[in-house]
């Protein structure tokens, strides 16, 4: 078996900064200390060894709004790679009355072709009996975390008796309940207002979506859960009203994480005013980027700890996609890319700034999501007996993101321009070299799905709980009598 040895490198971990080598084989990490010889050196001298990003939330290949995202497992995976993700979490999304396995296999037969690792979220897109049984045999499977859009109106969402009781089998399940937290039937109303008033261009789907729409409902999401008894993870927090509401809840002791993304941490709503059409139409995507302050909002919360993963929703579209919704902003595919420049963008505008340590860094791009999703420490852990998901970050390599050079299949990017420093000079996934010295080597059909154990220890807290508080019959004594 090859044997390579990482060395001259600090590892950085969620918990700590030391020196050390690290020797991988086998796909693992088989010991880290000092001055490790005896197989293929990669040279980290000046660099530091962190556990490789997981993206917890990407569509690739994925069906939406009358066309496919245009990155699929293959371009999807070795973007992601080529920026230091190591396993990306894909949402499988069952179509109308369709069998939640039955889609779960049509996106095994798509990912057999990526480049690093990957597991799956199941989508709740509507509700019966079907879906209700299907839910056991997704966590048999090992998908055990279900996402509920509740926008989309007409197409995806759900609504809060169907989010009630889905929640409530998620956590009889032990699983993880997810949202996509807006209000989809005032989006609904706002949106038919603005276009019967002349709002047709990609502004108009900023106004649709106001920061109160996103607010209401994650608190809604957050007080159906509470009840239900699941843990909630609210996906795409972009603005203080929702973030508020997440804060709120953490500190009353309920079991929530909020998922802020790359683009909402770095870009404001003022793309939407550009004057080219194209330009704001490829950074629609829902919600919609926001004000400074809430982006201020957003990097406190990552700062303080009431915000735990950094993601993209990776969902790219060309933009010719994009341009069926010329005078129509609703028909803008809603999406966009971020996977390959999470990692360097995070670290330039987070760590580089001291907004972040690095140790936090590496909590919010991987070892908090691993946590969360029940993977720690297979992944998200520089650790002896952990896959050798690895990236040797460069804190002084620097780059001017562009299009040009990007692994997406798309034709733009909306980081264009940005100048990033930090970036990685090897990225192994379990082991496999597939950044070198910078160039990306990636090999199609090399990741794995990873299926995923419900019932971790903070579902076992809240079933422990929720026992102890279930309703009981008061005991009584002398019971008076009827009056018959
Ligand atoms: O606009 C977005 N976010 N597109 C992807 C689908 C979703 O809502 O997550
Ligand atoms: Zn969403
Ligand atoms: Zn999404
Ligand atoms: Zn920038």
């Amino acid at each position: 078996m090859s044997v390579t040895i990482i060395k001259n490198g600090t590892v950085v971990t969620a918990d700590l900064s030391y020196k050390a080598d690290v020797r991988v084989e086998g796909g693992k990490i088989t010991e880290i200390g000092p001055n490790l010889t005896g197989g293929t050196e990669l040279d980290a001298t000046g660099c530091y060894v962190m556990p490789g990003g997981i993206d917890p939330h990407t569509h690739l290949e994925m069906p939406f709004m009358g066309t496919y995202s245009a990155d699929d497992f293959e371009s999807g995976t070795r973007a992601a790679l080529s920026g230091g993700t190591t396993m990306v979490v894909d949402f499988v999304l069952p179509g109308q009355g369709q069998g939640l396995m039955d889609a779960a296999q049509m996106w095994h037969n798509k990912s057999g072709r990526a480049n690093c690792d990957y597991s799956y979220h199941m989508a709740v897109t509507w509700w019966g009996e079907k879906v209700w049984e299907g839910m056991e045999e997704s966590v048999k499977a090992g998908i055990t975390s279900f996402k509920h859009f509740m926008a989309y109106k007409g197409a995806l969402m759900v609504n809060d008796d169907e989010l009630f009781s889905s929640f409530r089998r998620v956590g009889d399940l032990g699983g993880l309940a997810m949202v996509h937290a807006e209000n989809g039937d005032v989006v609904a109303e706002l949106t038919a207002k603005l276009l019967a008033e002349g709002n047709t261009g990609p502004e108009g789907h900023a106004y649709s979506r106001p920061p109160q729409v996103e607010g209401e409902a994650t608190n809604r999401a957050i007080m159906i859960a509470d009840m239900a008894g699941v843990p909630l993870y609210v996906v795409h927090v972009s603005c203080e009203d929702a973030h508020e509401a997440i804060r709120r809840a953490r500190a009353a002791g309920k079991r929530v994480w909020g998922e802020p993304l790359i683009q909402h941490l770095t870009l404001d709503e003022s793309e939407y005013f550009h004057p080219d059409w194209d330009h704001a139409a490829r950074r629609v995507m829902s919600p919609p980027f926001r004000n400074k302050e809430h982006q201020a909002s957003l990097w406190a919360g990552l700062m303080s700890g009431s915000l735990s993963v950094v993601a993209t929703d990776h969902c790219a579209f060309t933009t010719e996609q994009k341009r069926f919704g010329i005078g129509n902003f609703a028909k803008i595919p809603n999406g966009t890319g971020g996977l390959e420049d999470r990692i360097p963008m995070l670290w330039t505008h987070g760590v580089a700034t001291g907004r972040l340590t690095p140790n936090e860094f590496v909590a919010v791009t991987s070892t908090n999501i691993a946590k969360i999703l029940n993977l720690y420490p297979k992944k998200g852990a520089v650790l002896v007996g952990a896959d050798a998901d690895l990236v040797v970050l460069d804190p002084e390599k620097e780059k001017v993101i562009s299009a040009g050079t990007q692994q997406s299949a798309i034709d733009y990017n909306v980081f264009e321009g940005h100048k990033v420093k930090g970036l990685p000079r090897f990225v192994l996934t379990r082991g496999q070299v597939a950044v070198d010295d910078g160039a990306v080597k990636t090999q199609e059909g090399h990741g794995k799905f990873v299926g995923r154990e419900a019932r971790p220890a903070v579902n076992r807290a809240l079933s422990q709980w929720k026992d102890l508080t279930a309703p009981r019959p008061v005991v009584r004594t002398g019971i008076p009598a009827t009056g018959v």
